[in-house]
């Protein structure tokens, strides 16, 4: 083959691996290292759940994502968005619709979880709009958390703890999910701070003992990013991927 051939070939290639990387949704980088939690949550448990778990969830979307692609009547589904495609499940076809919730769930749970937190965490403000928020319609930040962590206690089997606000109403409320479920999934519920009670987010590190995992927790929220979403989702229902 003639050189030129040979690099318009190439060309060819690459432009079509960089489509489809494009289309394809991405591992995002935890905002501090794998040790960056430390002494609250461990090193090992932090690389794994990123690179194991989050990464499985991310593998099992890309492929749904993928196959939708590839056929031209769901072809406009693929590119809905993560986000949207959770909210509108009944359009999607049914062999799809099982992976699709949990690998779909699993990388926006993740992708939010992992800024959720922050090395030693960082201070609640009162007087910020979330902080004003919070005395109105909790009482206190002490109230919130302890609500937070009987719903986290409660929780059977595997999910998660989420503070939500609801944007018509402007109400902020702490619910469960199970599974990978998010409350993202009903429209114009939007999660602002979340907590992974899968054994897998800390059972190398405390065994059974959730409640100690959910103090641990505490220990790194990033109330500072926490009460930015908070602020953001005030201004309209999130579609972040
Ligand atoms: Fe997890």
């Amino acid at each position: 083959m003639m050189a030129a051939a040979k690099m318009k070939v190439l060309f060819v290639c690459v432009c079509f691996l960089a489509q489809s990387l494009a289309q394809n949704l991405e591992l995002p980088r935890l905002p501090y290292e794998y040790d960056g939690l430390e002494p609250h949550v461990d090193e090992e448990t932090m690389r794994v759940h990123h690179l194991g778990h989050h990464a499985a969830y991310l593998a099992t979307v890309n492929n749904v994502l993928s196959m939708l692609r590839s056929n031209e009547t769901t072809k406009p589904l693929a590119k809905m968005g993560i986000d949207k495609l959770l909210q509108n499940l009944d359009q999607v076809p049914t062999e799809h619709v099982t992976p699709l919730r949990n690998g779909g769930g699993g990388f926006v749970n993740h992708f939010l979880f992992w800024k959720c937190m922050s090395p030693n965490g960082t201070r609640f403000e009162m007087d910020d709009v979330f902080g004003k928020a919070v005395t109105a319609q909790f009482g206190s930040i002490q109230a919130l958390l302890q609500e937070f962590r009987e719903k986290a206690t409660k929780l059977f089997g595997s999910g998660w703890t989420w503070l939500v606000l609801e944007h018509s109403t402007k109400r902020l409320y702490i619910t469960t999910t199970p599974n990978q479920d998010t409350p993202a999934m009903q429209v114009g519920h939007i999660p602002i701070l979340g907590l992974d009670l899968w054994e897998h987010a800390y059972y190398l590190k405390h065994q059974n003992k959730r409640a100690e995992y959910i103090s641990s927790f505490f220990n790194v929220i990033d109330w500072k990013a926490t009460a930015a979403r908070y602020e953001e989702a005030l201004k309209q229902p999130k579609t972040e991927l």
